[in-house]
C-alpha cells in the first residue's frame, strides 16, 4: 500500500487509533462467543453491591443516564480527570452526587479476569443499570451490546447538557427530544427516581425561594413540605439526603402516585404533574405499573442506543484510557 509522506506523529495516530467505525452495530448476543458469562458476571457483582448497600442499585442505574446523554453511551463518564483533560466526574450535575463508581470497577475487574480485553466499560454500565432495576423489583429486559469506550471526556459537554433539578417540564421535553426521546420516554425514564436519594442541595430553592419568589413551590403538598423543611432547613447541610419516593428501595410506580399527590422530591419530578403534556402519562403510570414498566424498558433501550460515532477502544481500566505509543510520543 502506498502511504503518502505524513508527519510521524500523525501516521502513528492513524495506525494506533484506527479509522473510526462511525457507529457500532449493537446486538443482544454480542459476547456470546467471546465472553459468554459476561452478563452473569455483571449481575452477580450488582447483586453483591446491593447486599452491601441497597442504594448502590439506584446509584449505578443513574450512571446510564449521565453517560448516554453526554456524547453517547461510551463510558466517558468514568474517565478520571488528567492534567490534560477535565472529565465529567466533577461536572455540575455529577460532583458530590454520582457515586458507586467502584461497583463498575468491580465488574470490570471480574470481566478482565474471565475474558481480558473483551467487554467495554460502556456495555458494563448498560448491563449494570438493567440489573439494578431487575434486582430492585422492576422489569428485566434484553440489552444490546457491542459499544466501545471513548478516548476522551468533556466536563464542559456535561455541564451544557445535563439538566438541573430546577428544570421544568417544557425544558425537559425539549432536551429529551434532542435525543430522539419522546414525552412518554421522558416521563417513563423519570420513573427511575422510584429508587434512590437526592440531596437537600437539590431542593433547597423549591422549599424556600421557587423561581426567585421568596416562596416555596406551591405544587408541594403541605404535609410533605413540612417534612422536607425539617429534613432540609434553610442554611442547613446541603449533603443531607432524602428519599426520591416513598419506597426508595423498590422499583415500582410509587413515584408516580407520589407526584399525583404533590409529593415529588425534585422540582423536575413534580413539574411532570404540573405540565399539561406530561401529566396524562404520570396519571396513567400511577394507575398501571405494567404500563410504566413497558414504557421504561422502551426508554432505556432507546437511551442505550445513543452513540457519538467517535473512535473507541475496550478500556482495561474504566477510569483511564489504554496508553498507546502515540501518547508517549506526544508527551515527550
Ligand atoms: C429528567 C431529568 C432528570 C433530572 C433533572 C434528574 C436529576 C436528578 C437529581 C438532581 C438527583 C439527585 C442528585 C443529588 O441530589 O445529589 C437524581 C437522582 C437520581 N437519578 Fe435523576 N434526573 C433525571 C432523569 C433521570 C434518568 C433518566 C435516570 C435514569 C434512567 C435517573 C436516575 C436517577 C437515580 C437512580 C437517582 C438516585 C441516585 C442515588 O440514589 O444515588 N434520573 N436525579
Ligand atoms: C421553563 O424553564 C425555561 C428555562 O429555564 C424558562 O425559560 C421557561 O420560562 C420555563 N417555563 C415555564 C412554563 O415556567
Ligand atoms: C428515533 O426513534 C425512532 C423510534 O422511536 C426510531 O425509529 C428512529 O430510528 C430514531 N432516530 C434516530 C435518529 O435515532
Ligand atoms: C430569591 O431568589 C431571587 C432570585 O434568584 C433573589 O434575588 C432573592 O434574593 C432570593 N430571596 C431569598 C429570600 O433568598
Ligand atoms: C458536600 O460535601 C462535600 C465534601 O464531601 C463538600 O465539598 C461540599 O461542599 C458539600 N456540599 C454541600 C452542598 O454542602
Ligand atoms: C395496563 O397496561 C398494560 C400494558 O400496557 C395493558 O396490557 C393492560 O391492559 C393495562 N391494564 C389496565 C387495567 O388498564
Amino acid at each position: 500500500m502506498f502511504l503518502p509522506v505524513l508527519p510521524l506523529k500523525l501516521l502513528l495516530l492513524l495506525l494506533h487509533i484506527g479509522i473510526p467505525a462511525a457507529t457500532a452495530q449493537l446486538q443482544p448476543d454480542f459476547y456470546s462467543q467471546t465472553c459468554p458469562k459476561a452478563e452473569l458476571i455483571v449481575r452477580n457483582v450488582i447483586d453483591k453491591a446491593m447486599a452491601r448497600q441497597v442504594r448502590n442499585a439506584a446509584s449505578v442505574m443513574r450512571l446510564q443516564f449521565h453517560d448516554c446523554f453526554v456524547n453517547g453511551c461510551d463510558a466517558s463518564l468514568l474517565l478520571d480527570d488528567t492534567p490534560n483533560m477535565l472529565g465529567e466526574k466533577l461536572a455540575l450535575s455529577n460532583i458530590n452526587s454520582l457515586r458507586s463508581y467502584e461497583v463498575i470497577d468491580e465488574a470490570k475487574a471480574a470481566l478482565e479476569k474471565a475474558c481480558p480485553g473483551i467487554v467495554s466499560c460502556a456495555d458494563i454500565i448498560i448491563m449494570a443499570a438493567r440489573d439494578a432495576v431487575a434486582l430492585s423489583g422492576g422489569p428485566n429486559w434484553e440489552v444490546k451490546l457491542g459499544r466501545k469506550d471513548s478516548l476522551i471526556a468533556s466536563q464542559e459537554d456535561s455541564n451544557n447538557i445535563m439538566p438541573s433539578p430546577r428544570a421544568n417540564a417544557s425544558y425537559l421535553i425539549d432536551l429529551f427530544s434532542k435525543f430522539n426521546l419522546s414525552i412518554k420516554d421522558l416521563v417513563a425514564l423519570s420513573g427511575s427516581h422510584s429508587i434512590g436519594k437526592g440531596r437537600c442541595f437539590s431542593i433547597i430553592f423549591r422549599l424556600y425561594n421557587q423561581s426567585g419568589t421568596g416562596r416555596p413551590d406551591p405544587a408541594i403538598e403541605p404535609k410533605f413540605r413540612e417534612k422536607l423543611d425539617k429534613l432540609c432547613p434553610l442554611g442547613g447541610n446541603g449533603n443531607v439526603t432524602g428519599d426520591l419516593d416513598a419506597t426508595p428501595q423498590i422499583f415500582d410506580n410509587q413515584y408516580f402516585k407520589d407526584l399525583v399527590n404533590g409529593r415529588g422530591f425534585l422540582n423536575s419530578d413534580q413539574t411532570l404533574f404540573t405540565n399539561y403534556w406530561t401529566r396524562e402519562y404520570v396519571r396513567q403510570f400511577s394507575l398501571n405499573q405494567s404500563k410504566f414498566f413497558k414504557a421504561f424498558v422502551a426508554g432505556m433501550i432507546k437511551m442505550g442506543d445513543l452513540q457519538s460515532g467517535r473512535p473507541g477502544e475496550i478500556r482495561r481500566n474504566c477510569r483511564v484510557v489504554n496508553s498507546r505509543p502515540v501518547d508517549i510520543l506526544l508527551e515527550s
